[in-house]
């Protein structure tokens, strides 16, 4: 069990990278206008998300096998799990917002997505103290 706890928090602490880093491209990319940027950007998007995505998944499916294979229980897990489909949610709108960058289509300013950039940071901190805790 110990060893698959370890390979859930590796693959959590990666797939956090990437939702950190993926929002800040985006914050770069809403500032610029030359075309060469804009496409070096884009590629830079494409490649973090493509890398990103199957840690997510798992560092979910770990999660869930520690989960239903070790017996844990309690409304904190319960909690947990509601933070992190709001990650998932968070995480297929960052592959919709970089489909709009790269059709040309965004619409939002920098300043919105330093705002958004922020939204992982906040689930991190409840998640880690739920998990850790296990308040209720
Ligand atoms: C559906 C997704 C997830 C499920 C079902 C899940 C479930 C679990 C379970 C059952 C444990 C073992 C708890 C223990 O040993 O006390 C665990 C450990 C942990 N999980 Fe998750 N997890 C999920 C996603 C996440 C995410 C997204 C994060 C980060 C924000 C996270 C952070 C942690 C941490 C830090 C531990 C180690 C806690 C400790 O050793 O005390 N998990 N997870």
């Amino acid at each position: 069990m110990l060893v698959l706890k370890s390979l859930h928090i590796i693959f959590v602490v990666s797939w956090f990278a990437g939702l950190f880093y993926l929002p800040r491209i985006f914050v770069n990319h809403a500032m610029v206008t030359d075309a060469a940027t804009i496409e070096r950007l884009g590629m830079m998007e494409r490649k973090l998300y493509r890398f990103v995505t199957p840690i997510g998944i798992l560092a979910v499916v770990l999660g869930l096998w520690l989960w239903f294979g070790y017996g844990f229980a309690g409304g904190w897990l319960h909690a947990k799990t509601a933070l992190v489909v709001l990650l998932i949610v968070y995480h297929l709108y960052c592959g919709k917002l970089m489909r709009d960058f790269a059709a040309g289509r965004n619409t939002r300013s920098h300043v919105w997505y330093r705002v958004f950039n922020e939204i992982p940071v906040l689930v991190l901190f409840v998640v880690v103290f739920l998990v850790v805790l296990k308040p209720f």
